[in-house]
């Protein structure tokens, strides 16, 4: 596996066209297109990882995952009230369906759907309160104490709020939302502004790959059912409207974000993180896509 790691490494050192840095959360414009990290932590508890893979980044999107998870547990099934598990088909950040679909998110990773389900873990407490159960949440799965909100990243989106302001604006005029706005924005943004490195990233997401058991404390953190759920959305709609192009060159569950982060699930072996910050047109990493493809290639791991 280290050879696997290394080589993928040594290949995406070689591409030139590493795509576009996200410069609409201006914060995140600065950070160099260079990097490339990947790891994999695996189910029967090894840990591996070449690159630039302890560089702590914005994870942004692939937080989304963390939080449903949280608001499963939450509330259950009673989230679907308000958040679909259909894929969208359309840009992460896209209003036009919920106009003629009552406010009503496609799913819990597009945009919308995301600003919902925080919505619905806040249950009246304070962001301070949601933000501080959201990162203990995360520092247990990955076991790391270290693990902080960039607050620099945080206030960058805060100030450049207008889109997804205008979400959750709509929502809250359908009735989807209980918060007030800016104070479910606040914690959105922090939320998408934890920052961790693929090794954390990794560790973290091992719960999904080894039916809901958290391996290396061997605490269960979700159902069997649940896990197996998580993945599903994830590979439904954890590429916005790449999803489909994604589960065709990769074949895994997967959830990216635009600083440029990917997690992908191989149920039953492993969970890999990569990170190059460069996106393609749909916001996802060009480089980790790439990754993740000859990963999946090499080792044969799919669920289909
Ligand atoms: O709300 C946003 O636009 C960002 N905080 C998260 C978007 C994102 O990561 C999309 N992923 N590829």
């Amino acid at each position: 596996m280290q050879t696997l790691l290394d080589d993928i490494t040594a290949a995406m050192a070689k591409e030139t066209e590493r795509g576009k840095v996200a410069d609409y959360i201006p914060e995140l414009a600065h950070v160099d297109p260079q990097q490339f990290g990947i790891a994999l932590a695996t189910v029967d508890g090894q840990h591996y990882s070449a690159g630039s893979a302890t560089t702590p980044f914005s994870i942004q999107s692939i937080s989304k995952v963390f939080t449903l998870t949280i608001a499963l547990g939450k509330l259950g099934d009673g989230l679907w009230a308000n958040v679909g598990r259909e894929p969208s088909g359309d840009p992460f950040n896209s209003i036009v369906q919920l106009e003629h679909e009552g406010g009503k998110p496609r799913n819990p990773f597009i945009n919308a759907g995301a600003i919902a389900v925080v919505d619905a873990i806040m249950m009246g407490h304070a962001p301070k309160e949601t933000l501080a159960e959201i990162l203990s949440f995360v520092r247990y799965i990955a076991d790391d104490e270290r693990i902080c909100f960039d607050a620099k990243v945080a206030a960058s989106e805060m100030a450049h709020r207008d889109r997804n302001a205008s979400l959750a604006h709509f929502m809250k005029a359908f009735g989807r939302l209980r918060h007030d706005v800016d104070k479910v924005l606040g914690t959105y943004f922090h939320q998408c502004a934890i920052a961790m490195s693929c090794e954390q990233l990794a560790h973290a997401g091992l719960f999904l790959a080894s039916d809901g058991v958290n391996k290396p404390s061997g605490l269960r953190v979700v159902s069997p059912q649940r896990a197996r759920r998580i993945n599903s959305l994830m590979m439904m709609c954890g590429h916005y409207d790449a999803s489909g192009e994604f589960a065709f060159r990769v074949g895994l569950p997967g959830k990216s974000g635009v600083g440029g982060g990917i997690l992908a699930i191989a149920p039953g072996h492993g969970a890999i993180a990569v990170w190059s910050p460069g996106l393609d047109e749909q916001g996802n990493s060009l480089l980790g896509v790439k990754a993740l493809e000859m990963f999946a290639q090499r080792t044969q791991w799919s669920v289909f």
